[in-house]
């Protein structure tokens, strides 16, 4: 019988979710019904943590007590920073994430119970320990100190100063804040996805959300980021950028990073609202390189793509790039700083998965040889 075959999956709906949707053809992105625009402007992360979590917003009694219960989490057992010192200074950090990840799972006596209490531990864990994590791989692969938490500061604060040594401005902190409101949740992407599929086997919190990073990393998931600056640095001028796109999209196969989504067939509404922030920071830094390139490839990529008879627009990794080099965070970290924050919707899913359980268990269609005779080695 002729099997319909959706190679990537597209279009294919895996379950119902109540945590997020998208409207590709408006780009329109809601998390439990609030507009991300909005909450990109108002809410906090923990805010938007909390919501994903618990199904609406906290009033100001459950956000205390939502950060009284992360607090003690951000410290880091020790044997995580072990770890990173073992590795070699050119190790991916998402290898580094990815590992601490694995290790804190077996760390952890308790880690086997997927019943809702104990997912809610370990979500709350790893939403605190990401932030401390990530940043002390970047000090430790620098040959710097470890910096303790400090229990007082958000997520996004938090990150700031343990990746620095001193504690972050408030306009610094907010820009974070509102990366990491971004980056929260989206779906069945790649990366929930594999998490969600981990997770339907019942295995373990820390077994899925390991198996969510390796996903993240890839170039064509949340790896966009990293290719976005190295695509701009490599260019190095507002000139230069049109002989690159053109040249970038005459190879086979030919992508240019940060551009493109499977279910916006308009702009991204996170590329929208981080363009924003890039422009604000050009203008009060001065500094407004990386933002004219930008805006540059993003017009040269019109212009092409137009041609083609294609709408291939920026997506949340394009302006994030800008938006992050201009925070001055080293540019092998904006992939574990988009894990920073995704960790809260990857574990929004967990929750869902495992509370109405089916294993995944897609099919393939053989296209094989049949009916061969097998003949002993000798005769081979
Ligand atoms: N550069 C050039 N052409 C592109 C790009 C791009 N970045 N993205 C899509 N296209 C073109 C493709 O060539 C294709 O043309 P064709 O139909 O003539 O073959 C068409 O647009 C559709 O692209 P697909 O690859 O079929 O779209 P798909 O939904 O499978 O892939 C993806 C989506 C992976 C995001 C793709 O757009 C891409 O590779 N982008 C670059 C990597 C990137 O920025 N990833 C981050 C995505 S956001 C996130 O995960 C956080």
């Amino acid at each position: 019988m002729e099997q319909t075959i959706y190679r990537g999956l597209e279009g294919v709906h895996i379950d119902t979710t109540t945590i997020s949707r998208i409207d590709g053809q408006r780009g329109e992105l809601i998390y439990r019904g609030y507009d991300i625009r909005e909450l990109a402007d108002k809410a906090s992360f923990e805010e938007v943590a909390y919501l994903l979590w618990h199904d609406d917003l906290p009033d100001r009694a459950q956000l205390d007590a939502f950060h009284a219960e992360l607090a003690p989490n951000f410290t880091v057992p020790e044997p995580v920073f072990e770890a990173f010192r073992s590795m070699p200074a050119a190790t991916h950090p998402m290898h580094a994430i990815r590992t601490a990840v694995s290790l804190l799972g077996a760390l952890d006596p308790e880690a086997e119970g997927v019943d809702d209490a104990n997912v809610h531990r370990i979500g709350l864990k790893l939403l605190a320990q990401f932030a401390t994590f990530t940043a002390a791989y970047a000090r430790i692969r620098d040959g710097k100190d470890v910096i303790a938490p400090d229990p007082e500061l958000s997520v996004a604060a938090n990150f700031l100063y343990m990746l620095n040594g001193e504690p972050p401005t408030p306009a610094a902190t907010r820009v974070m804040d509102v990366a990491l409101v971004l980056h929260a949740e989206h779906g069945s992407n790649a990366s929930a996805f594999v998490g969600r599929a981990t997770a339907s086997t019942l295995t373990d919190v820390y077994s899925a959300i390991t198996a969510a990073v390796a996903a993240l990393k890839g170039p064509l998931h949340g790896g966009a980021n990293i290719g976005v600056m190295q695509a701009l640095e490599e260019i190095g001028s507002v000139e230069a950028v049109d002989g690159y796109v053109v040249d970038t999209l005459a190879r086979p196969n030919g992508r240019v990073m940060g551009f493109g989504h499977r279910v916006y067939k308009v702009v991204d509404p996170r590329a929208l609202i981080l363009k924003d922030v890039a422009k604000h920071l050009a203008e009060e830094s001065g500094d407004s390189k990386w933002f004219e390139m930008s805006l540059e490839m993003e017009r040269v990529m019109d212009r092409e793509m137009a041609k083609r008879g294609k709408q291939v627009k920026p997506n949340v990794d394009f302006f994030s790039a800008s938006v992050y080099r201009m925070l001055g965070l080293p540019r092998d970290m904006y992939t574990p700083i988009f894990a920073v924050s995704r960790i809260s919707g990857w574990m929004a899913h967990l929750y869902e998965q495992y509370a109405n359980n089916r294993i995944m268990r897609p099919r393939l269609t053989y296209d094989g040889p049949l009916g061969r005779t097998f003949r002993p080695i000798e005769q081979r």
